[in-house]
């Protein structure tokens, strides 16, 4: 045994209720779970009073880059997040050429030159391996990055050639150890793309078992058709669904969580695989260009705009607008909002993210209390600025402040929905548990103090009550301190 953690209150990722253990790991593999005796060698971690869960699955990141800018990956590792799915709302790292133009995003253009060579997804997987970050890395191919890569942003459905080049680049993807792939249907090109081509996509993964995740066309008054699409192209496709950061945004819409839910119930007695992931905050983030287009072309997928309730979390050029309101902006220019917000895009272009106060705070609790949600960060690692503080604190703050002191779940319950739920759903075989042959990915907490820290104007903040974290048996967090190693890898799917 190289690493004995004694006397934990053990959480084995099942949900059921976690009992008193020592935990021992060797090679990087939990090796046995029980009253374990001292061995000379093995480094002893005393944990009495302590929480050990499995190290959490953020199911919808945007690490794509980040995890070779920023490669101790600190934001997620001091959650106790240990494997990232990179890949969501239709974002793909490949092919590279397609998949650079979202660089500007988040904010890391000026660094495009530290990112190693990759072409496709293989390339992408092996560029993992070869510059470790500090965490594991599943990727989804993403379907906007495809068919940009085909067909710019035509508006328009693919021809045969086209499609046959994403089916192309999806099944390339797949073999290489993608595990399934997603859309974003309010982003450009997504959302010019109709069903039948993305269950033609879906059809491609039938056999392999990939998901289809989706960052939906419509999250306002249109939740509930953009839902039943989403089912449908899992049903049609024959493959497992994801609803990505699963909400109803903007006043028109609050409430419909009642309705997606039930959707979601009456899909899965149908036999389709169907949930859903959640952010646990009740504002959104995403780039100030989308939020325009979807208002401009009154398409409401983002749901109604509020000016005065959007502010800029990062201009790069101008970060003087940082935590200003766009209504606050258009006032200072004497101009209208939406003229100030297309003012802001012409200067900074997806540069421009902003932080959009859109949710209820009941509707949170709902999603969150329904088994068919997991938790995912949506996290957007921006360069500068002041990210969401979702990037820094989801996890903590579905264990502190939803599972603790709100008490919408247990805490067993609410470990689950970060470990073990999202290895079954995302075919992440050996991960999320804690039973002997399984990844030592682990993280050792404080329940009675863990929780979010951070603020809309304070965001880089970590989490507090996060004592240690593993990931294969190497320590990459110490007492609130990261240690520097990064022993993370790609997780590659077998297509079966
Ligand atoms: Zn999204
Ligand atoms: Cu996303």
């Amino acid at each position: 045994m190289d690493l004995v953690i004694r006397g934990a209150t053990v959480y084995d990722g099942t949900g059921g209720p976690p009992c008193l253990a020592d935990v021992g790991v060797s090679g990087g593999t939990i090796a046995a779970v029980g009253d374990l005796t001292r061995e000379a060698g093995a480094t002893e971690v005393a944990a009495t009073g302590l929480a050990l869960a499995p190290g959490f699955i953020d199911v919808h990141s945007h690490d794509d880059f980040a995890v070779f800018l920023t490669p101790e990956m600190d934001f997620k590792v001091a959650q106790g997040v240990t494997t990232t799915v990179v890949g969501n709302c239709g974002l793909g790292a490949a092919p590279h050429e397609a998949a650079q133009r979202y660089l500007p995003f988040f904010g890391a253009d000026a660094h495009r030159d530290r990112l190693p060579a990759w072409t496709t997804y293989a390339d992408y997987l092996d560029a993992v391996d070869r510059h470790p970050p500090s965490l594991n890395v599943a990727v989804l191919v993403g379907h906007g990055t495809l068919r940009f890569d085909v067909m710019g942003n035509d508006r328009r459905p693919p021809s045969d050639r086209e499609l046959a080049g994403m089916l192309d680049t999806l099944a390339a993807g797949l073999d290489a150890g993608c595990i399934g792939y997603s859309s974003g249907l309010v982003y450009e090109p997504g959302r010019y793309s109709q069903t039948d081509e993305l269950v033609t996509l879906a059809q491609e993964m039938a056999q392999s078992g990939g998901v289809y995740a989706s960052h939906m066309r419509n999250e306002g008054d249109g939740l509930l058709d953009a839902v039943a699409e989403t089912i449908r192209i899992g049903a049609d496709g024959g493959v497992p669904v994801q609803i990505s950061h699963h909400k109803a945004s903007g006043r028109s819409a609050w409430g419909l969580v009642h309705d997606s839910l039930a959707l979601i119930e009456r899909a899965r007695s149908r036999g389709v695989d169907v949930t859903a992931d959640q952010y646990p905050y009740t504002a959104g983030s995403t780039a100030l260009f989308a939020v325009l287009q979807n208002h401009e072309e009154r398409a409401h997928g983002v749901g109604d705009v509020e000016w005065e309730r959007i502010t800029l979390a990062s201009a790069p050029r101008h970060p003087e607008w940082e935590r200003r309101s766009i209504a606050d902006l258009a006032a200072e220019l004497h101009a209208d909002p939406v003229e100030a917000a297309r003012a802001v895009v012409d200067a900074e272009g997806y540069g421009a993210v902003v932080v959009m106060e859109t949710m209820n705070e009941d509707d949170v609790r709902t999603v969150m209390g329904h088994p068919s949600t997991m938790i995912g960060s949506d996290g957007i690692p921006t360069f500068g600025g002041k990210p969401h503080p979702r990037l820094y604190g989801t996890f903590p703050r579905v264990l502190g402040h939803y599972a603790r002191d709100a008490g919408v779940f247990t805490l067993a319950e609410a470990i689950r929905r970060m470990t073990a739920m999202p290895a079954a759903k995302f075919g992440l075989a050996g991960r999320g548990a804690i039973e002997p042959g399984a990844a030592a990915d682990l993280v050792l907490f404080d329940p009675a103090t863990i929780d979010d820290t951070g603020t809309y104007d304070e965001p880089r903040r970590y989490p507090a009550g996060v004592t240690a974290v593993w990931v294969g048996g190497t320590r990459v967090m110490h007492d609130g301190a990261h240690t520097g190693e990064r022993p993370g890898r790609a997780l590659r799917r077998a297509r079966d």
